[in-house]
């Protein structure tokens, strides 16, 4: 009765120029020999095919990832606009209760996390499913290293350390400021939410509807009227529509007494920068990263990605380049949050 759910519907902005609205960075192969897709559907292979739920533009390149990784066994839910999670994962609860019944459990991954000790994270994941079994509304919580204002922070009711079952979550905070998150890491008492849940169907869209009715009904609406479009499952547009666009940190994790927290300690990483992809990666002695093909001389903690062209690079500490078919990024390592603004002024100029 448990079934994994991959969240394939990000556009990952700060990865570019590799990562792009029509070719995201969860469909790329940014480490490993398959793609971030790829290696989420191995990472729970053991708990059978997914359902993945995406945007309708990427449909065929997420079917053939799927195809090589799992063969015709998954399911695949087209978003006919992008609603953000709570609307996607609302749905794929109720798929998994239309498909395996009412004590359904879903196991929610996202597409584009590095999570580098396989063992242990599917031991810890064997925890959640069964606290998950007892009602719970299950996320992971990971010791959080710098003050990062992109994630949500989890402030567990009983120490977590030397815990391997987790406690409830007396606080959850999305994506707090700077100040904030700075004053959580000095407490000490913070984890970082790692954006994987595992939830049992039912209780999840129970708490849903008592925090969100309208957005449970519309997504309900949605998948009835859905129409099956080769292996595809197309929701219904006009009902998907009039889900409010929210995620599920703040639709749900914020808000209800049902959340429990346990510790993931499994080299877990959100790819969701080129520094953090740097971080994640193995490094030559002078701390430099290369992907393709590039010359350096007296260059250290840097990373080059080059699709084709040689790269050179001479003297140069602690720069990213990323050199595509048709543009070039080179930008300070401890800058890359930033890249974000590139992909907003594209838009805003195209
Ligand atoms: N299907 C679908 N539709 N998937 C989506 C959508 C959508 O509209 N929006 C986002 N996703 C997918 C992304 O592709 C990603 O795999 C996952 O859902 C999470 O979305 P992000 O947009 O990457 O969220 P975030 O990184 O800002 O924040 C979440 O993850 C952090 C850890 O990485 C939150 O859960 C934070 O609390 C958490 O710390
Ligand atoms: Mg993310």
């Amino acid at each position: 009765n448990v079934v994994p759910v991959i969240l394939s519907g990000g556009s990952g902005s700060r990865l570019w120029p590799k990562s792009r609205k029509a070719y995201p960075k969860q469909l790329h192969r940014l480490y490993g020999d398959a793609t971030m897709l790829q290696h989420t559907v191995k990472r729970v292979d053991h708990l059978g095919a997914p359902i993945v739920v995406c945007n309708n533009d990427q449909r065929f390149m997420v079917a053939d990832q799927l195809q090589e990784t799992c063969g015709d066994a998954s399911q695949i839910i087209l978003e006919p606009i992008g609603r953000n999670t709570a609307p996607a994962i609302a749905v794929a609860a109720m798929r998994a209760v239309q498909q395996v019944g009412d004590n359904a459990i879903i196991v929610i991954l996202a597409a584009d996390h590095l999570i580098k000790d396989m063992p242990g994270f599917r031991a810890t994941l064997d925890i959640a499913i069964k606290k998950a079994t007892e009602g719970k509304l299950v996320t992971f919580g990971v010791v959080p290293t710098h003050p990062e204002t992109g994630y949500g922070y989890i402030k567990a009711a009983e120490p977590l350390a030397g815990n391997t079952q987790g406690a409830t979550v007396a606080e959850f905070v999305e994506k707090p400021n700077l100040e904030t998150a700075q004053k959580y890491l000095a407490e000490g008492s913070y984890t970082w939410n790692s954006g994987m849940f595992v939830f049992p169907a039912k209780t999840l869209l129970e708490e849903l509807t008592r925090l969100n009715a309208e957005l449970v009904k519309q997504s309900q609406i949605s998948l009835d009227k859905s129409e099956q479009d080769l292996d595809f499952i197309r929701l219904n547009e006009q009902a998907f529509a009039q889900c409010q666009d929210i995620s599920i940190d703040n639709a749900l994790m914020e808000h209800t007494n049902k959340a429990w927290v346990v510790p993931l300690n499994a080299g877990w990483s959100d790819l969701g920068s080129w520094q953090s992809l740097w971080e994640s990666s193995d490094k030559d002695e002078y701390g430099n990263v290369v992907v393709g093909d590039a010359y350096m001389r007296n260059c250290t903690n840097s990373l080059i990605h080059s699709d084709g062209r040689l790269v050179a690079a001479i003297g140069l500490d602690d720069v990213v380049i990323i050199d595509s078919d048709d543009a070039l990024l080179v930008v300070n390592k401890n800058k890359t949050q930033d890249v974000k603004h590139v992909v907003d002024w594209l838009k805003a100029n195209n």
